[in-house]
């Protein structure tokens, strides 16, 4: 399955919102379709949205039908909507300021029509950078998953939350790939059951074996020794290795951690934010309510009862035993270890 892909002068991507129901693709032509797509999470998982928005701004290029004059403005406008989208996932700001300094380079450049090539091209290294990084992680993580390991991973970090392959799923297919006996739980992810609908889906169809479970469960069957390991997504990284993933991650870490159970998050290094001091800066998106009070349309609460809904949370350093990233395993002091692995080459 395939989260996106460029067809040239449009993005087709799969709408996550309707797995594992029904496969329906969408071909997206316009950056406002495509802001909208990230933010009803018919692209999601931070690394698909990076590429997805990197794509978008390709689109806004593409699309424009003013003068060179105009071109900077109309595009300053084009990456703050994409921008605006969702607050949480470091790799969308990160894929517009790579696309924005790509443009910043052809400040000479008069051919609109040279100036979309390359920008267009950007967008395609962009999703090619995920490609390779994500193979390389898997291979990174190889080390730490035993030759027969149950796993337990939250959300879906996998080829539907990246171009291809995954990050947490990542390491998981590199190990099953290399013979290793690899059994996942996956955490079903409350309210919107990315794992329950998507890691499951990925997991089935590349024969896999995985169990679902529901969020609440996760301490009982590690208590009952049924867990072996721990391997999430990320979708921020602060400089001191503080982790903002998916709601629910931080509890799961905690359980991992009263239990000896390792927890290791998989993320490409771009996810690392070193502006944030720690995860206590970390922007967290608030959803619709109606996420909670309804399943899919259908009301599961009084329709007018007050609801909270973050959808990521903060897992703090200190329960992390390693991060997973395309250069290496980085481990604790991690405020001092990031930074090591970051200016590696
Ligand atoms: O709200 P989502 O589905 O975009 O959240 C996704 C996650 O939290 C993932 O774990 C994270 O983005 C890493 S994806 C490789």
């Amino acid at each position: 399955m395939k989260a996106l892909e460029w067809l040239g002068n449009s993005l087709r991507i799969l709408d996550q919102t309707k797995l594992p129901v029904a496969t329906i693709y969408r071909d997206v032509s316009t950056y406002e379709e495509l802001a909208q797509a990230i933010e009803k999470m018919e692209v999601r998982g931070a690394p698909a949205i990076g590429a997805a928005a990197a794509y978008g701004y390709a689109l806004g290029a593409l699309k424009y039908t003013g003068d060179r004059a105009g071109f900077q403005d109309y595009m300053n406008t084009v990456k703050e909507r994409l921008a605006n989208t969702r607050p949480t996932a470091v790799n969308l700001f990160w894929a517009l300021c790579r696309m924005e300094d790509c443009l910043r380079n052809l400040y000479e450049e008069e051919d609109l029509d040279a100036i979309r090539k390359t920008l267009v091209a950007e967008a395609e290294s962009i999703a090619e950078d995920d490609r390779r990084v994500n193979h390389l992680i898997g291979e990174q993580g190889n080390p730490i998953v035993p030759e027969e390991a149950n796993i337990l991973t939250h959300c879906n970090a996998g080829e539907l939350a990246t171009v291809e392959f995954g990050t947490a799923l990542g390491v998981v297919r590199a190990a099953h790939q290399v013979g290793k006996k690899i059994h996942v739980y996956a955490d079903e992810t409350r309210p919107y059951l990315q794992g329950a609908r998507l890691t499951t889906l990925e997991l089935m169809n590349d024969n896999i074996p995985v169990t679902l479970i529901a969020d609440n469960m996760a301490g009982y069957l590690m208590q009952q020794g049924k867990i072996d390991l721990v391997i999430v997504g990320a979708d921020r990284i602060a400089a001191n290795g503080d982790t903002a993933n998916k709601i629910g991650t931080y509890s799961v870490a905690v359980l991992a951690h009263a239990h000896g159970i390792p927890f290791y998050i998989a993320a490409p290094t771009s996810t690392v934010d070193l502006k944030m001091p720690s995860g206590q800066e970390i922007p967290i998106e608030e959803r619709n309510p109606n996420e909670l009070r309804e399943l899919f349309g259908v009301q599961t609460a009084p329709a007018e009862v007050p609801v909270y809904n973050p959808a990521f949370d903060v897992t703090p350093a200190k329960y992390i035993t390693g991060i997973i990233t395309e250069k290496g395993i980085v481990s604790p002091p991690f405020s001092v270890n990031l930074l090591k692995m970051l200016v590696r080459s």
